[in-house]
């Protein structure tokens, strides 16, 4: 449960696909968002009310179904705002019509937290992270020691690598991230450990990063994803 002093977040994981759902709190209204809200409707509104927040806002990463399935569960217990891309929107084309469609670079705010918006294609056209002090929620586009896969309708690998590049260029090291799946050995981890040790982020070259991921990774490593040594030289 990582602190900082304006928020925490909460982390659930559900369903069959080792999805980690979040419950982002704002420490000083008691306001909540739920982070790509899937599975379990239950699970999510019993951690809502087991720490006396009030629910208000949902966070998209993304539009897979694994990521969205309990979104209209929730959207029938409470007024809610919505936020995702507004490339996502157009991918998907099912987007709640009130949906707050987001470009990269917004900021909004939940209650006095402020949630900056990453547009981070790459796993699918409208991928979003989401900062949040030094806390990024990263949907499919970087799990802890692997990243999401581009062979999906919408996958561009291409996109990915210069998203995983943009990540790991401009956030500070400390940066902890946050996945949409819990594949790796930990289901969090630092910016740092994953330039040290992801193997997504080592490439310098697009087209050597794009045969990795098309090609090459599936085969060569299983889950759960731990980190993997630097080539030697
Ligand atoms: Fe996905």
């Amino acid at each position: 449960m990582p602190d900082t002093p304006g928020h925490r977040i909460h982390t659930l994981r559900l369903g069959p696909m080792d999805n980690l759902v979040y419950v982002l709190e704002d420490r000083t209204t008691h306001h909540a968002a739920v982070v790509d809200p899937a599975w379990d409707a239950d699970a999510i509104m019993d951690c809502v009310g087991r720490n006396g927040l009030t629910l208000t806002d949902i966070l998209l990463t993304h539009s897979h179904t694994d990521h969205i399935n309990a979104l209209e569960p929730l959207r029938a217990r409470a007024q809610l705002r919505v936020h995702l891309t507004a490339a996502e929107a157009e991918a998907w084309g099912h987007a709640p019509g009130d949906a707050i469609l987001h470009r990269d670079g917004d900021t909004f705010h939940l209650g006095g937290t402020p949630i900056h918006v990453l547009h981070t294609p790459g796993h699918n056209p409208g991928g979003a992270c989401y900062l949040v002090g030094d806390d990024l929620i990263t949907g499919d586009t970087l799990f802890v020691y692997g990243c999401g896969r581009c062979d999906l309708p919408g996958g561009d690998p291409r996109a990915l690598y210069a998203s995983l590049q943009r990540l790991k260029d401009t956030l500070p090291s400390r940066t902890r991230i946050h996945p949409g799946h819990d594949y790796g050995v930990e289901p969090s981890t630092t910016l740092e450990q994953q330039i040290q040790g992801n193997p997504f982020l080592r490439f310098e070259d697009p087209e050597a990063f794009v045969h990795y991921r098309m090609e090459v990774h599936d085969r060569v490593r299983s889950g759960p994803y731990g980190p993997e040594p630097a080539p030697a030289g």
